[in-house]
């Protein structure tokens, strides 16, 4: 029996939607972070990370941002800000009623990029 991909387990395109709409309404009232998005545009980053979560679990959206060194070059993001934002979307995880082993998948991906943002 094979497993479904994550993005099938996280809710496809609309569990990923109420997803990003959580992860943004926890970055932007997180005094860790929320001055990093001051001057987004919060649909054109909401679509970024829609389609970037999506192509990344399975689904078949495409990504046209850039990739994680190239979006975040410069930014001189530290570690707790990496974890700030890593926790944001852990609780919308956990919102959205997603499970622990999906909680589980989802961290070792984002510490899977964590050298491409953090003091770069
Ligand atoms: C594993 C963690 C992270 C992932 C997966 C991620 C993902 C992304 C993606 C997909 C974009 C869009 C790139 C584009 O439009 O070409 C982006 C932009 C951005 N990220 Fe991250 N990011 C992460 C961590 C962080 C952290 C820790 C910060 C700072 C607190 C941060 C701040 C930003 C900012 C300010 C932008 C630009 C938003 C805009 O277009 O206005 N990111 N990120």
């Amino acid at each position: 029996m094979s497993e479904a991909s994550l993005y099938e387990r996280l809710g496809g395109a609309e569990g990923i939607a109420a997803i990003t709409e959580d992860i943004w309404g926890n970055h932007t009232s997180n005094p860790l972070v929320q001055n990093r998005y001051a001057k987004s545009d919060p649909e054109h980053v909401k679509k970024q990370v829609r389609d970037f979560f999506g192509a990344g679990t399975g689904g078949s959206e495409n990504y046209t941002g850039d990739d994680m060194l190239t979006a975040h070059t410069g930014m001189n993001i530290n570690d707790q800000e990496f974890n700030g934002v890593v926790d944001d979307v852990l609780k919308a995880l956990k919102s959205n009623g997603i499970g622990d082993k999906e909680h589980d998948e989802v961290l070792a991906i984002l510490y899977s990029m964590k050298g491409d943002i953090v003091g770069v």
